[in-house]
């Protein structure tokens, strides 16, 4: 953690009061080890390898070995205050797909090939015409917040990309990777909150960006309303979730999720990998179907359809993508079929969320079909 960063956070329990900064070890000009304290509310978070820890209750790791390392066990003691909630517990179970998932990929996003394809994608999810474009964009923001950054692959090319800052907030393990991969940039903070808790005050970011994130909470409706009240007026948020799918998809997935989502991480990448097999043996066909009529009954439209992405869209995911090699597309099938929360959505409801919070500026682009990418204006 770099010291500029006291200057926007702020306590996760009332959004407002600053922090106390005590620095045990640093490492240049970050500090890797230390602690934030709270004096109005009487709470603290520790600083490790790097990353501010602003979880609390249920969520909040045992830091006994640190408090015990700076002899803090007597001065701080056992929070006895800390409220655990259901929502948190619900938090917990993801949160382990995601610790997993972002500690052995922690390449993702970063090579050449992942970015061509990744970025081509971002730009209709933006629906803007050029990466150029996108760039220009994150330039013109000084104050940006990605949550659930993953990798950090996008947060490091944002703050690549803008003179402001950018703060990348995980509630996972993730928070970790992406500090490894961000800390060389001096406008880049990484750190390990959850969303409904972030240390920072409302009002406060001219973007935001939640890329596959909110579906993983355990409500999506409640995470763009609390994203919502930390977007400046006149500021954009941008955020994916999943769109609600066909019937026979829908079918095949509860399925496959009831099989897949209580294995151990290892056991479920194991149990992906038929998934991912069929994926690459319809891909290696290059083969394409014309459907003259819509299948109504199973949401397939009418059109000329490439088989793997016929499957893919509509019976189950069987993600295949030259860009990836064999590891990381089974990645991309664990993570739609292990993560504990992963729901889906339709337009109509999204414009419902739009409706009650007065957003009167919003689009949905048009990136992929299992997608509802929404930009809106606060
Ligand atoms: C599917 S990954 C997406 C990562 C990245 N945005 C990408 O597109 O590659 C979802 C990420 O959201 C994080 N996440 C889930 N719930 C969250 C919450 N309540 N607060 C912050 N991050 C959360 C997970 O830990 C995980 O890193």
């Amino acid at each position: 953690m770099l010291d500029s960063a006291l200057t926007h956070l702020r306590s996760p329990v009332d959004n407002q009061t600053s922090l106390d900064l005590e620095v045990y070890e640093k490492e240049g000009s970050h500090i890797v080890e230390g602690l934030l304290t709270d004096r109005v509310n009487d709470v603290w978070f520790p600083i490790v390898r790097g990353v501010p820890v602003f979880l609390m209750g249920e969520l909040k790791p045992d830091f006994s070995a640190f408090l015990d390392k700076h002899k803090l066990s007597q001065r701080l003691g056992v929070e006895t205050k800390a409220i655990k909630t259901e929502e948190q517990k619900e938090q917990s179970k993801t949160n382990k797909t995601f610790s997993d998932k972002w500690t052995r990929f922690q390449e993702y996003g970063l090579s050449p090939t992942h970015q061509e394809f990744l970025y081509d994608w971002y730009c209709k999810k933006f629906a803007v015409d050029s990466v150029e474009k996108l760039r220009a964009l994150f330039a013109s923001k000084s104050r940006i917040l990605e949550c659930g950054p993953g990798s950090g692959f996008n947060s490091r090319f944002m703050a690549e990309n803008t003179d402001g800052e950018v703060y990348a907030l995980d509630v996972s393990d993730a928070a970790f990777t992406t500090y490894g991969n961000t800390n060389h940039l001096s406008n880049c903070y990484a750190i390990q909150a959850d969303l409904f808790d972030g240390p920072f005050e409302n009002n406060s970011f001219d973007l935001i960006v939640a890329d596959g994130v909110l579906h993983h909470t355990p409500d999506t409706k409640k995470a763009v309303f609390r994203l919502y009240e930390k977007l400046a007026p006149g500021g954009n948020f941008f955020f994916y979730i999943y769109r609600q799918m066909g019937a026979a998809r829908k079918f095949c997935d509860a399925h496959i999720r009831d099989a897949f989502m209580h294995l151990e991480p290892e056991d479920c990448y194991k149990a992906c990998e038929s998934l991912t097999d069929l994926g690459k043996a319809l891909a290696d066909l290059g083969a394409k179907i014309t459907l003259d009529k819509p299948v109504e009954v199973l949401g397939i439209p009418a059109g000329t359809h490439d088989v793997q992405r016929l499957f893919y869209y509509n019976f189950v995911k069987c993600f295949w993508n030259d860009a990836f090699d064999y590891e990381t597309n089974n990645m991309v099938n664990f993570d739609w079929y292990h993560p504990h929360n992963a729901w889906q959505h339709t337009e109509e409801e999204v414009v419902g969320w739009m409706e009650e919070l007065a957003v009167s500026k919003f689009q949905f682009n048009d990136s992929n079909p299992n997608g509802i990418s929404c930009f809106l204006t606060k």
